[in-house]
């Protein structure tokens, strides 16, 4: 028998001796169709709910063939010799295993370069509760996922980055239960991202995987945060999903500011509302949260909610109705010193953690979603954060399932993190050539962010533009569409300056606030290489570089903020220099064994400036 525990709440014996076996008629009769047909949208603020781990340990396969998929002996019916005669030729077992969360390529030399289908299975046993709802909820799987119980077929989701669920009501056994996970992370020409990037491709169930438990009419969605425009006045949007969903009372509660009001559902099983207060306003340098809870006759839901505000105003990004330059440094969801993705709050505290020691107020998480312990976590921390999908460079925007699937992914990213207060921008995409079909698709995906979402800036990383006799001109057609104008640049690296960086220029021309989202270069941590040769990897040659993007980018009226590229060292399959790369990007400003480069200091020395200046004189702002 295994224990089942869950996060936080009461151990659950699971197992025969569990609740005496209960069959739903009614409620399994309503459910089991939907779920048949593919992963639903998934219900939020998961930490606040009541879950059953099944991370940990789970038998795997490599299938390089997909002869998993055979008919006779398919893997997910996991399949034992029924006589001496009867040849099975698959067998899961302990000797090969792989750990949950987490990527598979980490934990298995041969894995490291591997990159197609893989068989997860998991044997657990559960103990039901009637009257209550069961959901099999997933984090992330990278990047397309087949889920089976118990040998049939609960549905599939494609996108590596973001969550998915099925509702398994009546189909989890009382007693033991068979759970069987086919991923694929081939790259593919139609898929988000495509085939060439600039990343490990971390294959696998890169996220948690959770047993949630609800009543029969629980709350699915429950947003709270600073109407727009507004430091005054929050807006509540409630969704319920179940029989009893309509009409529905819900009470809203946020006890520090003694706000306490029921509300009842209309038909649909939604509802809102408005009230006013004197908020702490969340900010970097104050990151308040508040307890909230949302209680209806059958649970309460528990988050904790910053209130705060972000505009484009004209050149400047507006924090709680105030100018502020983003102090920011980009990353990759990657511990580089286990060659691994970042798989959960400790490692989020790590990476986030850097950003704060080297002085950011922001962080860019590129170029994809990540775990949501990160958006979490920033909110704690007090780092403004910009998320993104991976619309990378060459998408196949002609394509109206990849269009689909890139919308897909950013209305489930949007949905888990829409009470983050620290998230302020959501980027549809990063450096895709200037086309009608690609700013068509990327302008579809902005305006389904703004629907999403009203609360939020939009923007996207874009190529770095013209440059000719010092002057850089930004002219993307899908400037029109985006709240902040965002650039990647690499002068001193990919293209050498143009006379001296006190004297270039940029014309942006769009009156928007302009965020330099990438700049930076390479360096080996540790050889200080020549300052005046890039090609030597060297620490002088990086750190002037940063030296000379600094003397250009702060003459740069619009500039609202600078994100450099990169906070660590990071793995790409594009990196092929074996002398300095070995398989490594280096534009790190900490190395991938965590070492500081001559580079940080530079950025660092420009933060503690920025901050001061913003600061006001005698005041430290964090
Ligand atoms: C690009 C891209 C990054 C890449 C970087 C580089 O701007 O956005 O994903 O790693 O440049 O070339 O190092």
């Amino acid at each position: 028998m295994i224990e089942v525990r869950k996060h936080g709440q009461r151990t659950m014996e699971a197992g025969r001796g569990g609740m005496k076996r209960t069959t739903f008629i009614l409620i399994a009769a309503v459910f089991l169709a939907g779920a048949e047909s593919g992963a639903q949208s998934f219900m939020t603020d998961v930490p606040g709910r009541v879950v059953t781990s099944l991370n940990g340990k789970w038998q795997y396969l490599v299938d390089i063939r997909e002869a998993g998929y055979n008919t006779r002996a398919p893997f997910y019916k996991n399949l034992t010799p029924s006589s001496d005669g009867d040849l099975i030729e698959y067998k899961f077992t302990d000797q090969q295993t792989l750990d949950l969360p987490g990527d598979w390529n980490s934990q298995s030399e041969r894995l490291d370069l591997y990159e197609g289908l893989v068989w997860y299975k998991r044997d657990f046993t559960y103990a039901v509760h009637p009257g209550r709802r069961l959901f099999l909820y997933f984090g992330a799987a990278n990047s397309k996922a087949e889920v089976w119980l118990n040998g049939q077929p609960l549905g599939s989701h494609e996108g590596g980055f973001t969550p998915f669920q099925f509702e398994v009501t009546g189909k989890v056994q009382d007693g033991p239960n068979l759970l069987v996970v086919a991923v694929n992370d081939r790259r593919a020409a139609d898929a988000i991202p495509a085939l060439q990037y600039d990343w490990w491709n971390y294959g696998g169930l890169t996220g948690d995987v959770l047993l949630i438990e609800a009543p029969e009419t629980f709350i699915d969605q429950a947003r709270m945060g600073l109407v727009k425009g507004s430091l005054a006045e929050a807006e509540v949007s409630l969704e319920l999903d179940g029989p009893a969903k309509a009409g529905k009372i819900v009470t809203v509660m946020v006890p520090e500011l003694s706000f306490k009001r029921t509300v009842s559902t209309d038909a649909a099983g939604k509802a809102a509302l408005r009230f006013t207060g004197r908020f702490r306003l969340w900010s970097p340098s104050d990151p308040h949260l508040y307890d909230v809870a949302f209680s209806t006759d059958e649970e309460t839901l528990r988050d904790r909610v910053g209130f705060r505000s972000i505009e484009a105003k004209g050149e400047r990004i507006l924090l709680n109705g105030r100018p502020v330059f983003l102090r920011g440094i980009c990353m990759h969801e990657e511990v580089p010193q286990r060659r691994s993705r970042a798989n959960g709050e400790a490692d989020a505290r790590l990476l986030l953690g850097w950003a704060k020691e080297l002085g950011c107020n922001f962080v860019r998480l590129a170029h994809y979603p990540y775990h949501e312990s990160f958006p979490r976590l920033a909110d704690e921390m007090g780092l403004l954060v910009w998320e993104e999908i991976p619309v990378y460079q060459r998408i196949d925007f002609e394509n109206p399932k990849t269009l689909d699937v890139a919308r897909n992914m950013l209305g489930e990213l949007i949905r888990r993190d829409a009470n983050r207060a620290s998230v302020i921008i959501w980027s549809v995409g990063n450096e895709t050539p200037i086309a009608p079909a690609r700013t068509k698709f990327l302008m579809t995906l902005a305006e389904d962010a703004r629907r999403a979402d009203g609360t939020r800036l939009v923007s996207a990383a874009l190529y770095f533009g013209d440059y000719k006799d010092s002057v850089v001109t930004i002219d993307d057609p899908l400037s029109a569409a985006l709240d902040v104008v965002s650039v990647n640049e690499y002068i001193g690296w990919y293209y050498p300056w143009q006379g001296a960086p006190k004297d270039n220029r940029w014309k942006v021309v769009v009156a928007k606030p302009l965020l330099m989202t990438e700049f930076g270069g390479e360096a080996v941590y540790g050889n200080p290489g020549r300052a005046d040769a890039l090609n030597s990897w060297g620490e002088e040659y990086q750190a002037e570089l940063y030296r000379r993007q600094l003397e250009m980018l702060t003459r740069i009226p619009s500039l609202c903020g600078t994100a450099p590229w990169i906070l660590a060292d990071f793995r790409s399959p594009v990196r092929s220099q074996l002398t300095f790369q070995n398989g490594w990007n280096r534009k790190g400003l900490i190395s991938d064994r965590g070492q500081k480069k001559k580079a940080w200091g530079v950025m660092a020395e420009f933060y503690r400036q920025k901050a001061r200046e913003e600061a006001g004189p005698g005041k430290v702002l964090k």
